[in-house]
């Protein structure tokens, strides 16, 4: 059976564990499995620096290529149809990695495909930014159970991803943000289930003091997704309170550690500078969107038995 990494939904606790195991044996020089002659590609609506990169770099070092098909190439949903898309992809490659505005449309792609389906990146969902931070965080603190982390701005996909993941290995999540910009609701209260099995927490605040006061990491995201660039004046307007500086960050715990996936927006969510403060993890952050991206495909790709062809 094919697996697919469409939501953090599709995980449990154990195999969160089991990818950033694998992503830290393949970062520290371990034996990297063989994905020889296998071909991922990268259907993408929405540009991308980190995500499509990484994958690509990962595939690379893996054994296997890439294929790149760019915002204006295959027009998914309006050239052709989602599920022509899926199925003529089966045919030639074996993962597909796609970057949509609507989440259907990578549901739709994971319900239609043969091969396994990763979202890298939709209107909802980040799951594989939300793995590479966990990696990242583990790095930096030794464990993830009991730790705090204070996300400040959107409940957006990244939120949403993070909130998930955070709630599944134990941790603390809690979002401050402006009033009508909170999780959306399904993901608040799937989020709560897997943290009241772990001793997590998952809660929202409208104060970004309440938030960080406790906090091991603190996270932000832009304002303005990819999509929303419409909403931008309203949005500036309605974030003013929560930019991230680094009077903030010391309020925080003595060692906490800042976060952002980027791209940054300068002078809007973060200070000017902030990326180079003393706590800022966020180039760890994003190189480790490539040690997590081989360990999601590694998985993914390993020991799917390939189709045999009568003779
Ligand atoms: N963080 C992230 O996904 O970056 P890109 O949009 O550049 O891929
Ligand atoms: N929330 C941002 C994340 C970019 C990596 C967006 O969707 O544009």
């Amino acid at each position: 059976m094919k697996k697919d990494l469409v939501s953090i939904t599709d995980l449990t606790s154990e195999e969160v564990w089991l990818l950033i195991r694998n992503a830290l044996e393949m970062k520290r020089g371990g034996k990297t499995p063989d994905l020889k002659g296998q071909t991922l590609a990268l259907l993408f609506e929405k540009p991308s620096l980190r995500t499509r990169v990484s994958f690509d770099v990962a595939m690379y070092q893996l054994g296997g290529h890439t294929i790149y098909l760019s915002p204006a190439e295959v027009g998914l949903g309006s050239r052709e149809n989602i599920q022509d898309v899926a199925t003529v992809l089966s045919r030639y490659v074996d993962c597909i990695v796609s970057r949509t505005f609507a989440h259907s449309k990578v549901e739709g792609l994971a319900t239609y495909a043969t091969v396994p389906v990763i979202n890298g990146l939709s209107d909802s969902e980040h799951p594989c930014q939300a793995l590479g931070d966990l990696l990242t965080i583990y790095e930096k603190k030794g464990k993830l159970q009991g730790l705090s982390l204070a996300f400040v701005g959107d409940g957006n996909n990244v939120a949403s991803s993070l909130a998930l993941v955070a709630a599944l290995v134990g941790m603390e999540f809690t979002l401050a943000c402006p009033k009508g910009y909170e999780l959306p609701e399904k993901v608040l209260t799937l989020a709560q289930s897997f943290a009241s099995k772990s001793r997590g927490r998952v809660a929202c605040t409208h104060d970004p003091l309440d938030a960080v006061k406790t906090a091991d990491v603190v996270y932000t995201d832009v304002w303005i997704s990819m999509g929303q660039e419409e909403q931008r004046e309203r949005r500036l307007k309605d974030f003013a309170a929560f930019q991230v500086g680094g009077k903030l960050l010391d309020l925080a715990k003595r060692d906490v550690v800042f976060m952002h996936p980027l791209p940054a927006h300068h002078g809007e969510e973060i200070e000017q500078g902030l990326l180079d403060h003393p706590k800022s993890v966020v180039f760890d952050q994003a190189e480790n969107r490539l040690h997590i991206q081989k360990a999601i495909l590694v998985r993914l790709l390993s020991n799917i038995p390939r189709p045999k062809i009568p003779m």
